[in-house]
Protein backbone atom coordinates (compact mmCIF):
# COMPACT_ATOMS: atom_id res chain seq x y z
CA UNK A 1 0.00 0.00 0.00
CA UNK A 2 2.95 2.48 0.79
CA UNK A 3 2.93 5.73 2.47
CA UNK A 4 -0.04 6.69 3.86
CA UNK A 5 -1.48 11.01 4.65
CA UNK A 6 -3.09 11.45 7.98
CA UNK A 7 -5.92 14.10 8.12
CA UNK A 8 -9.29 14.01 9.50
CA UNK A 9 -9.76 11.54 11.06
CA UNK A 10 -8.68 9.13 7.96
CA UNK A 11 -5.72 7.55 6.39
CA UNK A 12 -5.43 7.79 3.01
CA UNK A 13 -2.89 5.81 0.85
CA UNK A 14 -0.61 8.70 -0.93
CA UNK A 15 -0.95 6.64 -4.04
CA UNK A 16 -3.94 6.31 -5.47
CA UNK A 17 -5.63 5.28 -8.88
CA UNK A 18 -7.68 7.69 -11.24
CA UNK A 19 -10.61 6.56 -12.88
CA UNK A 20 -11.41 9.60 -15.65
CA UNK A 21 -11.95 8.49 -19.19
CA UNK A 22 -12.65 5.33 -18.48
CA UNK A 23 -16.02 3.78 -18.09
CA UNK A 24 -17.54 0.13 -18.72
CA UNK A 25 -15.34 -3.31 -18.50
CA UNK A 26 -11.88 -1.31 -19.25
CA UNK A 27 -12.72 0.43 -15.75
CA UNK A 28 -14.19 -2.99 -14.02
CA UNK A 29 -10.96 -4.58 -14.84
CA UNK A 30 -8.54 -1.73 -14.66
CA UNK A 31 -9.81 -1.39 -11.17
CA UNK A 32 -10.04 -4.57 -10.14
CA UNK A 33 -6.23 -5.77 -11.33
CA UNK A 34 -5.26 -2.36 -9.29
CA UNK A 35 -6.78 -3.29 -6.34
CA UNK A 36 -5.57 -7.16 -6.16
CA UNK A 37 -2.25 -5.48 -7.65
CA UNK A 38 -1.50 -3.55 -4.73
CA UNK A 39 -3.44 0.16 -5.35
CA UNK A 40 -5.97 1.07 -1.97
CA UNK A 41 -7.12 4.34 -3.24
CA UNK A 42 -9.37 4.97 -5.94
CA UNK A 43 -10.72 8.05 -6.90
CA UNK A 44 -14.08 8.57 -9.25
CA UNK A 45 -16.31 11.26 -9.56
CA UNK A 46 -20.44 11.45 -10.46
CA UNK A 47 -19.23 13.70 -13.54
CA UNK A 48 -17.08 10.37 -14.93
CA UNK A 49 -20.05 8.33 -15.41
CA UNK A 50 -18.24 5.64 -14.59
CA UNK A 51 -19.24 5.20 -10.94
CA UNK A 52 -21.06 1.63 -11.58
CA UNK A 53 -18.05 0.46 -13.06
CA UNK A 54 -16.14 1.60 -10.29
CA UNK A 55 -17.84 0.02 -7.85
CA UNK A 56 -18.07 -3.22 -9.64
CA UNK A 57 -14.50 -3.13 -10.15
CA UNK A 58 -14.15 -2.66 -6.43
CA UNK A 59 -16.54 -5.42 -5.91
CA UNK A 60 -14.58 -7.77 -8.18
CA UNK A 61 -11.11 -7.10 -6.39
CA UNK A 62 -12.46 -9.46 -3.52
CA UNK A 63 -11.15 -6.83 -0.43
CA UNK A 64 -13.14 -6.10 2.50
CA UNK A 65 -14.92 -2.47 1.77
CA UNK A 66 -12.15 -1.22 5.18
CA UNK A 67 -9.08 -1.95 2.66
CA UNK A 68 -10.08 0.32 0.02
CA UNK A 69 -10.20 3.87 0.04
CA UNK A 70 -12.91 5.33 -2.33
CA UNK A 71 -13.13 9.08 -3.20
CA UNK A 72 -15.61 10.75 -5.23
CA UNK A 73 -16.81 13.93 -6.30
CA UNK A 74 -19.40 16.39 -6.64
CA UNK A 75 -20.20 18.04 -9.50
CA UNK A 76 -20.44 22.27 -9.52
CA UNK A 77 -23.95 22.44 -10.50
CA UNK A 78 -25.01 20.38 -7.44
CA UNK A 79 -23.52 22.45 -4.28
CA UNK A 80 -26.67 23.69 -2.75
CA UNK A 81 -27.48 21.63 0.13
CA UNK A 82 -30.22 20.15 -1.90
CA UNK A 83 -28.86 19.06 -4.85
CA UNK A 84 -25.24 18.21 -2.81
CA UNK A 85 -27.64 15.88 -0.58
CA UNK A 86 -29.28 14.22 -3.46
CA UNK A 87 -26.00 14.05 -5.13
CA UNK A 88 -24.17 11.78 -2.52
CA UNK A 89 -26.83 9.44 -2.62
CA UNK A 90 -26.51 8.80 -6.30
CA UNK A 91 -22.83 8.08 -6.18
CA UNK A 92 -22.92 5.78 -3.08
CA UNK A 93 -26.08 3.62 -4.76
CA UNK A 94 -24.10 4.04 -8.36
CA UNK A 95 -20.72 2.68 -6.20
CA UNK A 96 -22.93 0.12 -4.51
CA UNK A 97 -21.39 1.42 -1.21
CA UNK A 98 -22.79 2.68 2.18
CA UNK A 99 -20.16 5.09 2.47
CA UNK A 100 -17.20 6.88 0.65
CA UNK A 101 -13.96 7.70 2.67
CA UNK A 102 -13.85 11.18 0.89
CA UNK A 103 -16.26 13.30 -0.72
CA UNK A 104 -14.82 16.46 -2.88
CA UNK A 105 -15.92 19.88 -4.27
CA UNK A 106 -15.35 18.94 -7.48
CA UNK A 107 -14.63 22.81 -8.82
CA UNK A 108 -15.92 25.76 -7.00
CA UNK A 109 -18.95 27.49 -8.43
CA UNK A 110 -19.07 30.79 -9.49
CA UNK A 111 -22.94 30.69 -8.40
CA UNK A 112 -23.48 29.51 -5.03
CA UNK A 113 -21.07 30.98 -2.22
CA UNK A 114 -18.25 28.47 -0.73
CA UNK A 115 -20.00 28.90 2.65
CA UNK A 116 -23.01 27.75 1.20
CA UNK A 117 -21.50 24.84 -0.81
CA UNK A 118 -19.07 23.51 2.53
CA UNK A 119 -22.15 23.77 4.95
CA UNK A 120 -23.61 21.44 2.33
CA UNK A 121 -20.45 19.21 2.35
CA UNK A 122 -20.59 19.07 6.42
CA UNK A 123 -24.01 17.99 5.85
CA UNK A 124 -23.25 15.36 4.26
CA UNK A 125 -20.01 14.54 6.31
CA UNK A 126 -22.66 14.39 9.33
CA UNK A 127 -25.09 11.74 7.83
CA UNK A 128 -22.32 9.92 7.67
CA UNK A 129 -22.61 9.26 3.47
CA UNK A 130 -18.55 10.07 3.60
CA UNK A 131 -15.75 9.61 6.16
CA UNK A 132 -14.43 12.67 5.15
CA UNK A 133 -14.54 15.88 2.97
CA UNK A 134 -12.69 17.90 1.27
CA UNK A 135 -12.38 20.29 -2.27
CA UNK A 136 -10.64 20.40 -6.08
CA UNK A 137 -9.69 23.26 -8.00
CA UNK A 138 -9.32 25.84 -5.31
CA UNK A 139 -7.29 28.72 -5.26
CA UNK A 140 -5.49 29.96 -2.05
CA UNK A 141 -8.19 32.57 -2.12
CA UNK A 142 -11.16 29.85 -2.09
CA UNK A 143 -9.38 27.19 0.30
CA UNK A 144 -9.15 30.41 3.17
CA UNK A 145 -12.86 30.65 2.32
CA UNK A 146 -13.72 27.14 2.66
CA UNK A 147 -11.53 26.51 5.54
CA UNK A 148 -12.77 29.55 7.38
CA UNK A 149 -16.58 28.67 6.72
CA UNK A 150 -16.63 24.69 7.03
CA UNK A 151 -17.57 23.04 10.22
CA UNK A 152 -15.57 20.22 9.47
CA UNK A 153 -11.84 19.24 8.64
CA UNK A 154 -11.16 19.57 5.33
CA UNK A 155 -8.91 16.70 4.06
CA UNK A 156 -7.52 17.87 1.30
CA UNK A 157 -7.65 20.11 -2.04
CA UNK A 158 -7.25 18.04 -5.11
CA UNK A 159 -5.68 20.12 -8.23
CA UNK A 160 -3.67 19.73 -11.01
CA UNK A 161 -0.02 18.98 -10.50
CA UNK A 162 2.91 17.59 -12.12
CA UNK A 163 6.98 18.43 -13.26
CA UNK A 164 5.79 21.35 -15.57
CA UNK A 165 3.00 23.11 -13.41
CA UNK A 166 4.27 25.12 -10.37
CA UNK A 167 1.65 24.59 -7.64
CA UNK A 168 3.92 26.05 -4.93
CA UNK A 169 1.10 28.89 -3.56
CA UNK A 170 -1.59 26.05 -3.35
CA UNK A 171 0.98 23.62 -1.50
CA UNK A 172 1.63 26.40 1.00
CA UNK A 173 -1.86 26.83 1.77
CA UNK A 174 -2.74 23.80 2.41
CA UNK A 175 0.58 22.58 4.54
CA UNK A 176 -0.26 26.12 6.44
CA UNK A 177 -3.99 24.35 7.02
CA UNK A 178 -2.82 20.94 7.86
CA UNK A 179 -4.39 19.59 4.82
CA UNK A 180 -3.02 16.99 1.83
CA UNK A 181 -2.74 18.39 -2.05
CA UNK A 182 -3.99 15.27 -4.35
CA UNK A 183 -1.90 15.70 -7.45
CA UNK A 184 -4.49 15.30 -10.77
CA UNK A 185 -2.62 14.97 -13.99
CA UNK A 186 0.59 13.65 -11.97
CA UNK A 187 1.80 12.53 -15.21
CA UNK A 188 1.20 15.38 -17.38
CA UNK A 189 -1.36 13.28 -19.61
CA UNK A 190 1.78 11.59 -20.32
CA UNK A 191 4.02 14.43 -21.37
CA UNK A 192 6.70 13.37 -18.43
CA UNK A 193 7.56 10.60 -21.13
CA UNK A 194 9.52 13.04 -23.21
CA UNK A 195 11.52 14.86 -20.76
CA UNK A 196 14.52 13.86 -20.94
CA UNK A 197 15.48 15.21 -17.41
CA UNK A 198 12.87 12.65 -16.15
CA UNK A 199 13.48 9.83 -18.50
CA UNK A 200 17.90 10.17 -17.55
CA UNK A 201 16.89 9.85 -14.25
CA UNK A 202 14.51 6.94 -14.93
CA UNK A 203 17.21 4.88 -16.65
CA UNK A 204 19.75 5.41 -13.70
CA UNK A 205 17.02 3.69 -11.15
CA UNK A 206 16.28 1.31 -14.32
CA UNK A 207 12.39 2.54 -13.69
CA UNK A 208 9.46 4.13 -15.84
CA UNK A 209 9.54 8.34 -16.33
CA UNK A 210 6.16 7.32 -14.50
CA UNK A 211 7.61 5.90 -11.30
CA UNK A 212 9.97 8.68 -10.90
CA UNK A 213 7.64 11.56 -11.43
CA UNK A 214 5.30 9.80 -8.89
CA UNK A 215 8.03 8.70 -6.79
CA UNK A 216 8.89 12.89 -6.92
CA UNK A 217 5.37 13.55 -6.24
CA UNK A 218 4.87 11.64 -3.02
CA UNK A 219 8.02 12.03 -1.57
CA UNK A 220 6.75 15.64 -0.79
CA UNK A 221 4.93 16.51 2.63
CA UNK A 222 1.24 16.31 2.26
CA UNK A 223 1.22 15.38 -1.71
CA UNK A 224 -0.58 12.58 -2.91
CA UNK A 225 -1.25 11.18 -6.39
CA UNK A 226 -4.03 9.67 -9.21
CA UNK A 227 -2.39 8.36 -11.93
CA UNK A 228 -4.83 6.61 -14.45
CA UNK A 229 -4.24 3.78 -16.44
CA UNK A 230 -6.64 1.59 -18.21
CA UNK A 231 -3.93 -0.89 -18.77
CA UNK A 232 -3.14 -3.30 -15.91
CA UNK A 233 0.69 -3.45 -16.90
CA UNK A 234 1.19 0.36 -16.71
CA UNK A 235 -0.97 0.56 -13.73
CA UNK A 236 1.73 -2.00 -12.00
CA UNK A 237 4.46 0.01 -13.40
CA UNK A 238 3.01 3.06 -11.64
CA UNK A 239 2.67 1.16 -8.52
CA UNK A 240 6.56 0.83 -8.69
CA UNK A 241 7.29 4.23 -7.24
CA UNK A 242 6.66 3.03 -4.05
CA UNK A 243 10.22 1.95 -4.02
CA UNK A 244 12.18 4.71 -5.48
CA UNK A 245 13.74 6.71 -3.84
CA UNK A 246 14.92 9.57 -5.37
CA UNK A 247 18.59 11.78 -4.20
CA UNK A 248 18.01 15.35 -3.62
CA UNK A 249 19.49 16.29 -6.09
CA UNK A 250 17.24 14.23 -8.27
CA UNK A 251 14.53 16.08 -6.45
CA UNK A 252 15.97 19.41 -7.65
CA UNK A 253 16.63 18.72 -10.98
CA UNK A 254 12.48 17.82 -11.22
CA UNK A 255 11.52 21.02 -9.06
CA UNK A 256 13.74 22.96 -11.70
CA UNK A 257 10.62 22.20 -14.80
CA UNK A 258 7.69 23.96 -13.53
CA UNK A 259 7.07 26.76 -14.74
CA UNK A 260 3.11 28.72 -13.93
CA UNK A 261 2.36 28.10 -18.03
CA UNK A 262 2.29 23.98 -17.24
CA UNK A 263 -1.52 24.19 -16.45
CA UNK A 264 -3.11 22.05 -18.92
CA UNK A 265 -6.87 21.74 -17.41
CA UNK A 266 -8.43 25.36 -17.87
CA UNK A 267 -12.36 24.92 -18.51
CA UNK A 268 -14.57 28.11 -19.22
CA UNK A 269 -15.93 27.10 -15.99
CA UNK A 270 -12.49 27.00 -13.50
CA UNK A 271 -12.31 29.87 -10.97
CA UNK A 272 -9.50 32.75 -11.15
CA UNK A 273 -6.39 30.99 -10.35
CA UNK A 274 -3.74 32.55 -8.27
N1 LIG B 1 -10.37 17.00 -9.80
C1 LIG B 1 -10.30 17.20 -11.10
O1 LIG B 1 -10.82 18.20 -11.64
C2 LIG B 1 -9.55 16.22 -11.95
C3 LIG B 1 -9.16 16.58 -13.25
C4 LIG B 1 -8.45 15.65 -14.01
C5 LIG B 1 -8.16 14.40 -13.47
N2 LIG B 1 -8.57 14.07 -12.20
C6 LIG B 1 -8.27 12.73 -11.60
O2 LIG B 1 -6.88 12.50 -11.71
C7 LIG B 1 -6.65 11.27 -12.42
C8 LIG B 1 -5.34 11.35 -13.18
O3 LIG B 1 -5.34 12.40 -14.11
P1 LIG B 1 -5.41 12.15 -15.70
O4 LIG B 1 -6.05 10.84 -15.95
O5 LIG B 1 -6.06 13.35 -16.28
O6 LIG B 1 -3.89 12.19 -16.16
P2 LIG B 1 -2.55 11.36 -15.83
O7 LIG B 1 -2.77 10.37 -14.76
O8 LIG B 1 -1.47 12.37 -15.69
O9 LIG B 1 -2.26 10.63 -17.21
C9 LIG B 1 -3.06 9.62 -17.69
C10 LIG B 1 -2.53 9.26 -19.10
O10 LIG B 1 -1.20 8.74 -18.99
C11 LIG B 1 -1.17 7.42 -19.55
N3 LIG B 1 -0.30 6.60 -18.67
C12 LIG B 1 -0.56 6.16 -17.42
N4 LIG B 1 0.48 5.47 -16.93
C13 LIG B 1 1.41 5.46 -17.88
C14 LIG B 1 2.72 4.90 -17.96
N5 LIG B 1 3.24 4.19 -16.96
N6 LIG B 1 3.41 5.08 -19.12
C15 LIG B 1 2.87 5.76 -20.15
N7 LIG B 1 1.65 6.33 -20.13
C16 LIG B 1 0.93 6.17 -18.99
C17 LIG B 1 -2.61 6.94 -19.59
O11 LIG B 1 -2.82 6.13 -20.71
P3 LIG B 1 -3.39 4.63 -20.57
O12 LIG B 1 -4.71 4.73 -19.86
O13 LIG B 1 -3.51 4.17 -21.98
O14 LIG B 1 -2.36 3.88 -19.77
C18 LIG B 1 -3.38 8.25 -19.76
O15 LIG B 1 -3.44 8.60 -21.13
C19 LIG B 1 -7.90 11.14 -13.29
O16 LIG B 1 -8.06 9.85 -13.82
C20 LIG B 1 -8.96 11.56 -12.30
O17 LIG B 1 -9.25 10.51 -11.40
C21 LIG B 1 -9.24 14.98 -11.44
Amino acid sequence: MGPVFDVAGVSIPKLGLGTFNMDGDVAIKAVSEGLKGGYRHVDTAEMYGNEVAVGKGIAASGLTRGDVFVTTKVWHDHLDDAAMQNAAEGSLKRLGLDYVDLYLIHWPSRDVPVAEAVAALGKVHRRGLARAVGISNFPVKLIEQAVAASEVELAVNQVEYHPFFDQSAVLSAVRRHGMGLTAYCPLARGKILNDDTITGIAEKHGVTPAAVTLAWLIGQDGVLAIPKSSSPERLMENLKALDVTLTDTERAAIDALRSPAGRLIDPEFAPDWD
